[in-house]
């Protein structure tokens, strides 16, 4: 593994700002720990809200922690203060970041590289910044350094993203119609998209459902996604096989493209000295649950969890808990305190928890990568989130889909029919749909299947992360070329 050998007297400095949410703090925490161990000083910029709830969750004492050369440092993200344990919403985090962060992280890099009393911090040598959050950019020019555009999504997104001006162009968005969402306008198939054939425009991100071309997250998607092409890479969280046509495509199009993940296997492979261990929770990880997951059987288990930010409804709540209920499988559920809209799982049933008490358990939050690599667990009914698409595929776990907004719904189609890595149970969740799907997963024929198709791609991901494997050498390539150019 290369490392940066210091023939300078300070580290070179990479300042990081994930989107305010877990799933992109997860992988930004990686991909700078990784950083560390190549030889780099990390400035991890949370905003003010997630510190506060990061403290909260991981002990007060977690930043008395002496981390060496690894700096939490914060920002207001510009929403009014709520006193809660939840996901803020998103679309308003989006245009608040865009509005109000650029002065605040100003300061805080001039702070950094005007600290003269401090010789243990080096001047900023480049940013790495997620994807939609492009003030960042303007920010890296004004101190005249490169900086990185981390989409922690995939490539297929990606390329959908790019083209929605091109459906605007070719009249097929906006919709004409609220009536559009239901009337099956959305099953429209797209075949003007470079390497993706017979897409459905149900499969795009979920803000195009719009009729109005000013709508102003839509305006935001493609501003963003334009925006983050001027940075001097990009980064993707996947890896160069899963998605090879679509990144070839892309490079032509983008700045130079760098596949860097599953990110849980590079970082699996640091030694036990590095930060390998450092976690970003914003929730309480209940760690009871692998005593339970000790008890059961291998690959017998159900594992449940739509994410950080998905919400059902209490219709939906009851379709998966009878689903679950009459599939007689074991099944464990994590149902975060704010995933039920109006109330939390406090409303399971009592029939339901006598039921299932035997063979079931629900959890507020857990280590997802240590349940997902438990040998208990048989599939993971996922929202397709993508960070749970590349940690259930580099553990080899088979997918029930049940995307729920964003790019979940192109990482499904993916999942289901292009890398046959999973299951779909449908839009409208039916109990009956969610008992003979999670059935035919753990015992049917085409269960079969699916599992041997993810043990394949679990093999390729390994190799990919391997010593010379595409994303560990991206990785080298990505520092020396990009990250150090200026330094
Ligand atoms: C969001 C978007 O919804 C998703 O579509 C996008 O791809 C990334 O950002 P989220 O919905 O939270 O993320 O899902 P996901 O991408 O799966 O990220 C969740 C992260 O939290 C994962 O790294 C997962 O391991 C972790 N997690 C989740 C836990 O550690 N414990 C839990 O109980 C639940």
């Amino acid at each position: 593994m290369w490392c940066y050998e210091g023939k300078k007297s300070q580290k070179p400095h990479a300042v990081c700002i994930p989107f305010p949410s877990q799933g992109h703090i997860n992988p930004m925490l990686k991909l700078s720990i990784l950083l560390h161990s190549k030889g780099f000083h990390i400035t991890f910029v949370n905003s003010e809200y997630n510190h506060k709830r990061l403290l909260k969750s991981r002990g007060p004492s977690f930043l008395e922690n002496n981390f060496q050369n690894f700096i939490f440092e914060t920002i207001p993200d510009g929403l009014p203060p709520i006193d809660a344990d939840a996901t803020q919403h998103i679309p308003s985090l989006c245009f608040s970041t865009k509005e109000n962060c650029l002065d605040p992280f100003k300061e805080l890099l001039i702070k950094i590289n005007n600290n003269p009393s401090d010789d243990d911090v080096p001047p900023v040598s480049c940013i790495i910044f997620y994807g939609i959050m492009t003030f960042a950019l303007l920010a890296a020019q004004e101190i005249g350094v490169p900086s990185v555009s981390f989409r922690t999504t995939n490539g297929c997104s990606f390329m959908c993203n790019k083209h929605l001006p091109l459906l605007i162009e070719k009249g097929i968005l906006p919709l004409k119609d609220e009536s559009d969402i239901t009337n099956g306008y959305l099953d429209t198939v797209i075949d003007c998209i470079p390497s993706m054939k017979n897409l459905r425009l149900r499969e795009f991100p979920s803000q195009i459902r719009t009729t109005d071309l000013n709508d102003k997250l839509l305006n935001f998607i493609m501003g963003e996604t334009e925006g983050a092409s001027k940075a001097s890479a990009i980064i993707f969280h996947t890896f160069d096989s899963l998605e090879f046509n679509v990144l070839r495509d892309l490079s032509l199009i983008c700045s130079p493209l760098y596949t860097i993940g599953p990110l849980q296997l590079l970082t699996d492979q640091l030694p036990k000295n590095s930060l390998k261990f450092l976690k970003a929770n914003l929730w309480k990880e209940d760690e009871d649950c692998v005593k339970w997951l000790n008890s059961k059987e291998e690959k017998s288990v159900v594992y449940v969890n739509f994410g950080s930010i998905t919400v059902l409804t209490k219709t939906q709540l009851m379709e998966f808990a009878w689903g679950l209920s009459n599939s007689k499988k074991n099944f464990f559920w994590v149902i975060r305190s704010d995933a039920v809209v109006g109330d939390d799982s406090a409303m399971l049933p009592h029939e339901f928890v006598q039921e299932t008490k035997e063979r079931g358990i629900i959890s507020r939050w857990c280590c997802q990568e240590q349940v997902l690599k438990h040998s208990s667990i048989g599939t993971f009914l996922t929202h397709c989130g993508w960070n749970s698409v590349m940690e259930s595929i580099g553990s080899g776990v088979p997918m029930i889909c049940w995307p729920f907004f964003a790019d979940q719904h192109i990482n499904c189609r993916y999942a289901c029919c292009e890398w046959d890595v999973g299951m779909e149970v449908g839009n409208n969740v039916k109990r009956d749909k969610v008992e003979k799907i999670v059935r035919e997963m753990m015992d049917g024929d085409e269960g079969k299947k699916v599992k041997k198709k993810v043990s394949e791609w679990k093999k390729l991901a390994h190799e990919a992360t391997g010593v010379e494997g595409s994303s560990s050498l991206n990785l080298d390539k990505l520092v020396k070329d990009v990250l150090l150019s200026n330094y």
